[in-house]
């Protein structure tokens, strides 16, 4: 049988974002003649430009910063943002760099002065060493581009020469390259990014974003991100690095190519050892540009996108977050400061009560440039090391953790006994502090207190500090004494702490589950208090919905637009509850919905997910809304992420999914159509090693598999239900419409009876001329791919990661299949009401007629 329409096919917008072709045109600098563009894309071997107010395209701007283009594109159509290289400087403008950057040009394609549009660099090749004025660039005859002091002093090369380059170009995305005679890339700016990324532009494996250290020192920072197999990782440099923020996608594929993420239009997108176009594995959503956008990795270690607007460039996005606040950023307070949840102000470590301190400030004044050891730590004097105790304070790096320490004092031990470990962390999880984790740290940054019923583990932190020896030194008696008062203090003071916090706990704590505290890991979703919750939904006032379990309604959180789901306390178990909120938190795809928090207080139980515009899949293929009909292309797609979304849940994630209930009610769709899986409600965890597991019978009538009744239940249970919502999806009916003809009113019925018929078109969708009469075959290979999927015998029915193999168009639907589906539906359908379903059905209902 004939595979049908490759993936790559379906998707030519995404082609857009790879490979940007360099159209280098290198005669085509033109110098201006009234009514022609003003531009200079381009550069010549053997010319030399000297940095120098004289200099051609020299523009000084409102706030001080100057440029000197050498080379030039301004937009194809009109006035706006035009990506230049040149000489860049900031305000007192005594330092340069060579750069490339945004700058405005008008209709004639001339830079102007927008009052706030000050240039933007977004590429630099010197920033740790910048140059002054009268410095040179040269593009020797050799081919190579060289940038030198006034004095002749080298600073910067491309080391290109020899390999035949034959001019420099930018190109339209604000790519700086340098081209062979045959057009040829020899070398792109995009190949060494800086701190920032604009459209198009790709990270890859190994590639390094690095923050400037400050506005006005470019040099890099010790924040860096990068790619790694497995995602975008964002990290603070020491030995070894450690590790703030991660972005990680589960490899569907092995191979060799490198993973890279693509900041495109909409979207950071991250494509898994894949070289090729196609859709991402999976994606950071981004507020789609209105107009030219870039994305910059900034000195605080946020990630934060800018948009060119009114005139202006804002700030539309803080791209990477981190649970549960920005105190978890590894900079926010410096090296030793501790940023207090909620407020982010930042204080050294101190012991209150006593005059003496391990830590002063770095600067009195600016709190967060963070604390310095009062005396610095020495490994000659190992014995005098000790400990300074911080009470709920954690620490952002989970990565070295030393696995044989598992209580508090294992962990403090090792830690004194290694000379390079500077400070311990200690996070257990629940009542049992003697078995957690010990996070060992090598270069101590910024600490953060945090509130354990917020975050779902306790944590105190050890930081090491030298005591001065007491042989010598008259004031070592005087140390003693008050080191022996502090530690007595240190007792008080975390006694301090824990009676107020206990006390300020006692409050929360009497409103909360007993039962509820359960293990969350950090960067699970957060919880929410219901009164936030009542309020950003206006008092739950905008229903979106109704699912078996409960009401969906729209709430904003911030300026994010969420979907709140009120589960109904009598229907909906505790027990469910914590399957649902601990399933759904740890696992994240692009094609599943997005569990952002939860609130679990009295017997209100409540998710917050990522909200989507376009509402649930009925709505769209059973015609609700009057809605024109989905065109195939649209259809097609929705089916490929339902797989998708499915495939991960069974084959991909650490714990095996299944969903239990897979259905057009349960599939959302975003703006552009692109579905997602909700509703985990109905989750059962399959292990994998127990592929069967025994349950009790869930789901919702018309789209439950035939061993339901026998109760072996396996992950191809959602298959067949896939098998019916694709059928629903081509014909645009409910499989069970009670509306039909009486023969007709079985979706899965008629098909079996129209494939034994070879008479399968006249099941297509009536509205959709665009499946009838263009896409015909590729309908018909679809319904194939459908009733493989309805088999009865289980183990006859495809596995999800074949149907997407299939729809992807890298294998073909199997032949033998065995038109005789059995329709479970049937039986239970009789019952009537076929949205809800919650005791299993009557024992003559379930060997009802075949
Ligand atoms: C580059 O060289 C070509 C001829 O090879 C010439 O036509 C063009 O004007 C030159 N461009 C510049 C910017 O000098
Ligand atoms: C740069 O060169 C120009 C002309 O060669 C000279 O007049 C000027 O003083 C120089 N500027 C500096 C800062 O050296
Ligand atoms: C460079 O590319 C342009 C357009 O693609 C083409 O017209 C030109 O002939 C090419 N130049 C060389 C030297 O191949
Ligand atoms: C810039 O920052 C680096 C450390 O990040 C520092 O070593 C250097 O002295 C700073 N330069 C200036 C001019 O402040
Ligand atoms: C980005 O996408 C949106 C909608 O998808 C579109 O309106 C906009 O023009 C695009 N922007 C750019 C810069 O391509
Ligand atoms: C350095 O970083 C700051 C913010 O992180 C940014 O505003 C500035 O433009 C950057 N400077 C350069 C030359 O990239
Ligand atoms: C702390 O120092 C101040 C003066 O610097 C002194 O008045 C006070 O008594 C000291 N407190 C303790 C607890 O030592
Ligand atoms: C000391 O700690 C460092 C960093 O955690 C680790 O690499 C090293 O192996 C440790 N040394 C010993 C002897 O445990
Ligand atoms: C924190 O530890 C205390 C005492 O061990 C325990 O009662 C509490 O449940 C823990 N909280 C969390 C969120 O783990």
């Amino acid at each position: 049988m004939q595979s049908f329409l490759p993936f790559k096919t379906m998707l030519p917008a995404n082609l857009f974002f790879f490979d940007v072709m360099v159209v280098v045109i290198l005669a085509t600098a033109a110098p201006s003649v009234s009514g022609q563009r003003y531009d200079y894309p381009t550069a010549n071997l053997s010319t030399r430009w000297v940095n120098n107010a004289a200099a051609e395209h020299s523009v000084t701007y409102s706030d001080g910063s100057a440029i000197r283009a050498i080379v030039l594109r301004s937009p194809q159509t009109s006035y706006g943002p035009s990506f230049a290289a040149g000489f860049f400087c900031a305000p007192p403008c005594q330092a340069f760099l060579f750069a490339v950057f945004i700058v405005y040009t008008n209709s004639g394609g001339r830079i102007t002065l927008p009052v706030n549009g000050i240039p933007q660099v977004i590429w630099s090749a010197n920033r740790a060493s910048p140059v002054g004025e009268n410095a040179t660039l040269e593009l020797t005859g050799e081919g190579d581009l060289v940038l030198r002091e006034a004095n002749g002093r080298f600073v910067w090369s491309s080391s290109t020469s020899g390999r035949s380059v034959a001019g420099m170009e930018i190109t339209e995305n604000g790519n700086l390259v340098l081209v062979d005679q045959k057009n040829a890339t020899v070398l792109k700016s995009f190949d060494y990014p800086t701190d920032t990324l604009v459209h198009g532009q790709s990270l890859l494996q190994g590639m390094k974003l690095r923050a400037n250290t400050s506005n006005t020192n470019w040099t890099e920072s010790k924040l860096y991100m990068t790619v790694h197999p497995d995602g975008l990782y964002a990290f603070v440099e020491s030995t070894p690095p450690q590790l703030y923020y991660n972005s990680q996608v589960i490899p569907s594929k092995t191979s060799k190519d490198p993973t890279r993420v693509t900041f495109m239009n909409g979207s950071l997108g991250i494509f898994v050892h894949s070289t090729q176009p196609g859709s991402p594995d999976a994606s950071i959503t981004l507020p789609t540009a209105k107009s030219t956008q870039y994305i910059r990795f900034e000195s605080d270690g946020h990630l934060r996108l800018y948009e060119w607007s009114g005139g202006e460039w804002t700030m539309v996005s803080d791209v990477i977050k981190i649970f549960p606040d920005d105190c978890a950023f590894p900079t926010v307070c410096g090296e030793y400061g501790v940023c207090t949840s909620g407020g982010g102000q930042c204080i050294c470590p101190v012991q209150s009560n006593s005059n003496s301190s391990y830590f002063h400030p770095v600067d009195e004044r600016k709190a967060n440039l963070g604390c310095a050891p009062v005396t610095p730590i020495s490994c000659k004097e190992m014995e005098n090391h000790q400990f300074l105790p911080l009470t709920d304070v954690s620490y952002f790096d989970v990565g070295q953790i030393i696995k044989t320490a598992k209580n508090r004092e294992d962990c403090k031990q090792a830690c004194l006994k290694n000379c390079s470990c500077k400070a311990v962390a200690f996070r257990w999880y629940g009542q049992n502090d003697l078995d957690g984790q010990c996070q060992s740290v090598t270069e101590v940054f910024s600490l953060q207190s945090i509130q354990p019923e917020t975050v779902h583990y306790n944590s105190s932190a050890y930081l090491k500090v030298q005591l001065i020896s007491s042989s010598s030194d008259p004031k070592q008696n005087k140390m003693k004494t008050i080191l022996g008062a502090t530690f007595a203090a240190i007792t008080t003071v975390v006694l301090v702490v824990i009676i107020f916090i206990y006390v300020r706990r006692r409050r929360k704590y009497q409103e909360l589950d007993e039962e509820l505290d359960f293990d969350i890991l950090p960067g699970m979703p957060m919880r929410f208090s219901f009164e936030k919750l009542r309020e950003c939904t206006e008092e739950f006032s905008k229903k979106l919905g109704e699912g078996g379990f409960g009401s969906v309604f729209e709430g904003k959180i911030g300026e994010e637009r969420v979907a709140v789901k009120r589960l109904e306390g009598a229907r909906q178990g505790k027990k469910e509850f914590l399957a649902e909120v601990e399933t759904i938190g740890s696992i994240e795809h692009i094609n599943l919905v997005r569990l952002i928090g939860f609130c679990a207080e009295k017997s209100n139980r409540l998710l917050v997910y990522e909200y989507m515009p376009r509402g649930s899949l009925d709505r769209w293929i059973y015609y609700r809304h009057d809605n024109v009909p989905l065109d195939w292309c649209t259809r097609y797609r929705i089916i490929l992420d339902i797989a998708k979304g499915l495939c991960y849940l069974h084959e991909e994630c650490r714990r095996k999914i299944a969903h239990l209930d897979i259905k057009p009610q349960n599939i959302l769709l975003d703006d552009n159509f692109n579905a997602k899986l909700a509703d985990f409600g109905l989750s059962k965890l399959i292990d994998r090693d127990q592929s069967k597991v025994v349950t009790v019978m869930r789901g919702t009538p018309g789209y439950l598999a035939p061993e339901w009744l026998t109760s072996q239940i396996t992950e191809k249970v959602d298959i067949y239900s896939f098998g019916v919502v694709l059928m629903e999806i081509i014909s645009g009916r409910k499989n069970i419409d009670v509306s039909q003809p009486e023969e007709n009113v079985q979706l899965i019925n008629l098909l079996r009876e129209k494939a034994q018929n070879n008479q399968l078109t006249d099941i297509i969708d009536k509205h959709s001329k665009d499946m009838i009469s263009n896409h015909q075959d590729e309908v018909i290979q679809m319904m194939k791919l459908a009733m493989w999927c309805l088999q009865n015998d289980s183990s006859q029915r495809p596995s999800m990661s074949m149907v997407v193999k299939v729809l992807e168009g890298g294998m073909s639907v199997e032949n033998c299949i065995d038109y005789n589906f059995f329709n479970a539906n049937s039986a239970i359908s009789a019952q009537g009401n076929p949205s809800t379903y919650s005791a299993p059905p009557q024992a003559s209902v379930l060997s009802g007629p075949r």
